[in-house]
Parts: C-alpha cells; structure tokens; sequence
C-alpha cells in the first residue's frame, strides 16, 4: 500500500498543540497530540502483522477517549497508554442508529434506574408534570441551547414521531407560509427523498436539481433552480445510508431553510441564524430514540395548516414548553446526560475536530487499498458520520462482504452491516465512538485487505 498523509491530518498537524475546545485541562496534552500520534500511526505502520494493539491511544480527548472507550469491563482513565487483553474483547458498535452511547452516561443510567438522584423512584416512574423531570427538560433544552449558540429567536422543542415524523410536520408546519403551498427541495440520498415524498402529501414539491443517477454527490448549488413561490428550501445535512454530507449551508437567497440534521447533530457547529427549521433525532449522536429535537424561528411559529394534528404543531409544542402531551422523558433524561458530555468534552468544536480525524482514519484505508474497498461518494461530499463501503466493486463481492461482516463479528465489532436498500458495509463514527474504536476498525480493515487483495 503507498503511504501517504492524507492533506487534512497533515493540516490539522500543523496547528497549535491548544486546539480550541479541547485546550489541555490540568496540563494534559489536547487534540493536537492526538492528530500527531494518528498520523504516526499512519506512517508507521506498513506490515502486514500491525495490528491495533501495538500503538498508543492518543492523549488529550480525555473525555471523547479515554474515559468513554468501553461499553464493558474495567476504565482505563488511569492508563491510556498500552492495551489490555481485556480491551481486545470489548465489543464496539458502530450502528446507525440507535447507536453507542458513552460509557460514562450508561453507567449514571445505571444509578438512575432504581433511585433518581436519591428521589427514591426511578427516572422510568417519574410524571412528567413533576419539578424533577421539569429539572431534567429545563437542563436539556438548555444544553442544546448552550451547546448551538441558539439565537434568542428560537425555540427548541422535544417532540415524538423521529425524523419520519419531522418529513410530514415541516410540511404541515410551513408550506402555508405561501399561498401557492410548494416547496423547493434538494435530494441528495434515502432520507432526503423520503422527506421529499411526504410532502407530496400536501402540496407541490419542487426538487431543485436534475434528479441524481447515484447518491454520490451534492449537485452544485449555484446550478439549483429555486421557485420564488415556495414557502422553505429543505434539505438534509447528512445521508445516513449514502454517506453524503454538506459541509456548507447553501445561500438560499433569503427564503426559509429547513433541514435534517438528525445524523451529523453536534458533530460540529452549526449556524443556527441561517435556518427557519432544524430537526434531528437523538437516536444518533445525543441519545436514545423516540426523541426528536426541533428548532424552530419564532415568526414561523403559528402557519400550520388546520388539518396538522396539534401533537405535530410547532406552536402548540412551543406553548407549551414539549410538555402539551405525555413527552418520552426517559429519552430526553438520556440526551441531557449525552449533552453533558459533550459540553464536559469540549462542545461541538471538540467534536468537530475528533470527527475529522475519526473519518480520516478510515477514508486512508479506503484510499491507500487500490479499489478494494469502494466508496463512491464525492471526496469533498463525503460524511464524517457514516462511511458505507463495497468490496471489490461497486456493487460489493457478496462472498467477501460477507466474510468481512462474519470476522468483524469474530472481532467484536457490531453493526457493520450495509442499509437494506443498499448492502455492503457501512460504519458510523458517531460521538460515542471513540479513537480506539476507529484504530480497532481500521487495523481490522488493513489485514483484511492484505488477507483478500484480488
Ligand atoms: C438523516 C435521517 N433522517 C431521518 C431518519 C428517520 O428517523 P426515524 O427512524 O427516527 O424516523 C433517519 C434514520 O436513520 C436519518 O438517518
């Protein structure tokens, strides 16, 4: 395999050691140490027996890495250093979602279970009329607020019915903003098109590009056709079957922007001023499912069209604070921990960055493997979240996709499997997953590789 350093580690490398949002506490050494040890990993190792357990996990990500790296069995806070054979057989998740959660969260589920906090009660038993649950919603919905820089204009809001549900509200909620009730949309993948669908339901959907052979790119958006006429523009920031995500928000010339941002959610910051609507399911990369987190601009509030049941209604949810009908408590107690974690680990630049050289880690394998492992999305397209790969072409080796699948497993690593609609194999590096996590996968990818080379 040629080596080289892919541009983005060799940049990142370049920077100051104090990397905002991960800057040294007590002393530590940050982020910056962890992209130099990457990319000796990277060039270091070049035969065919390196395998995961003869380097260091990088310092610095305290939080994102050490504290957080397995779902089972001893912590490793006090030696970050070298691998137990016990680490060997953690098992690692790399679903879709619902997907990993940080070690530390699950072990405060864990207490909270049979004694909230010293209440007596567990979480799961708790009304959601009472001041301890008004404590855990008020936290939540402050942590996003804190974590996104929310604008004073806009609400969050928790509601039921996943992104699915989000595909029908958005129309039920804006396409009256305008008379003609059209809508622009962009389709860059399965969920996009899906969103798309439903809001053919009620009213007229203008699909802003030529329709896409493949879901490999982002059509170029100085090529899109708005309509003036349409009430939002929608789109979503992150395929998560197709592995195409936005690293821009697109100039929409002033109309209302919605968006799916359910599988990149604080993956990185977001300018929420530029959006009328976001929504994101916590199932990904902020908790467990059946929560679905919505921020919405004040003077959007109150367009629903009359036939828009109240439980979907944006205003009537704002009115009244995600609690006008029994909300799902246990998952929004789970994302205000996750959120916690994430403020405690830096805030979305920390996860931004750890994103970066999670996704790095595996797009070098793919690169350096000489069409082995095929992803055919476009490189400045490509997701930092989901990274679904083929073997040996583009429509995947059945034989040997599934025998990639059949070692992970022997491996302890879960959940590679490729969408239905699509096969092959895909992996999620959401939050939760850490470095360690990634190197494991990345070492397992390398000797298979090796192993199977046509
Ligand atoms: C980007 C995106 N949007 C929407 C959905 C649908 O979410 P739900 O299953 O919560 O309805 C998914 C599910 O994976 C998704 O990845």
């Amino acid at each position: 395999m040629e080596e080289k350093i892919p541009p983005i580690l060799r940049n990142l490398c370049h920077k100051p050691k104090n990397v905002d949002g991960l800057e040294a506490r007590k002393g530590k050494k940050c982020l910056g140490a962890s992209v130099q040890w990457i990319t000796r990993l990277i060039t270091k190792r070049n035969t065919p027996d390196w395998s995961y357990d003869d380097v260091p996990i990088p310092f610095g990500t305290k939080n994102l890495v050490t504290r957080t790296t397995h779902a089972i069995g001893p912590s490793r806070v006090s030696q970050p250093g070298r691998h137990t054979i016990d680490t060997l057989r953690q098992v690692v998740n790399f679903g879709l979602g619902p997907a990993k959660l940080p070690h530390s969260v699950l072990l405060e589920i864990q207490k909270d279970l049979l004694n909230y906090k010293g209440v007596g009660i567990s979480v799961l038993e708790m009304s959601h009329r009472s001041s301890n649950f008004a404590k855990i919603i008020n936290t939540t919905e402050n942590l996003v607020q804190e974590l996104l820089a929310i604008p004073d204009n806009s609400k969050v809001i928790f509601v039921q019915g996943g992104g699915s549900g989000q595909f029908i509200a958005v129309p039920l909620n804006l396409i009256g903003l305008k008379t003609g009730r059209c809508a622009d949309n962009v389709v860059t993948g399965a969920w996009s098109a899906k969103g798309a669908e439903e809001a053919k339901k009620i009213g007229t959907v203008n699909i802003v590009h030529p329709k896409l052979g493949s879901y490999t790119k982002i059509p170029d958006p100085n090529t899109w056709n708005l309509n003036p006429d349409a009430s939002y523009v929608y789109y979503c920031t992150n395929e998560t079957v197709h592995g195409v995500e936005f690293d821009f928000i697109p100039d929409v010339k002033g109309a209302v922007l919605v968006c799916d941002i359910s599988s990149n959610f604080l993956s990185k910051p977001v300018d929420v001023s530029k959006f009328g609507v976001i929504f994101a399911g916590a199932q990904k990369n902020v908790g467990s499912p059946r929560v679905t987190v919505v921020i919405v601009r004040d003077d959007l509030l109150g367009f629903a069209l009359w036939e828009c049941p109240s439980v979907l209604e944006y205003k009537v949810q704002a009115g009244n604070s995600s609690l006008y009908n029994t909300p799902q408590c246990f998952s929004i107690y789970v994302m205000g921990l996750v959120l916690e974690w994430i403020k405690n680990s830096g805030g979305a630049a920390a996860t931004e960055k750890v994103s970066i050289v999670k996704s790095q880690m595996i797009y070098y394998i793919i690169g350096n493997s000489q069409g082995f492992y095929v992803y055919p999305v476009e490189p400045e397209n490509r997701s930092k979240m989901n990274i679904p790969f083929c073997i040996g072409n583009a429509k995947g080796e059945d034989a040997l996709g599934k025998r990639f699948l059949d070692k992970a497993l022997e491996h302890n690593m879960l959940s590679l499997k490729g969408h239905r609609s699509v096969g092959g194999i895909r992996t999620s590096l959401y939050n939760a997953v850490t470095f360690e996590d990634i190197q494991k996968l990345a070492a397992f990818m390398k000797n298979f590789l090796q192993m199977h080379q046509l």
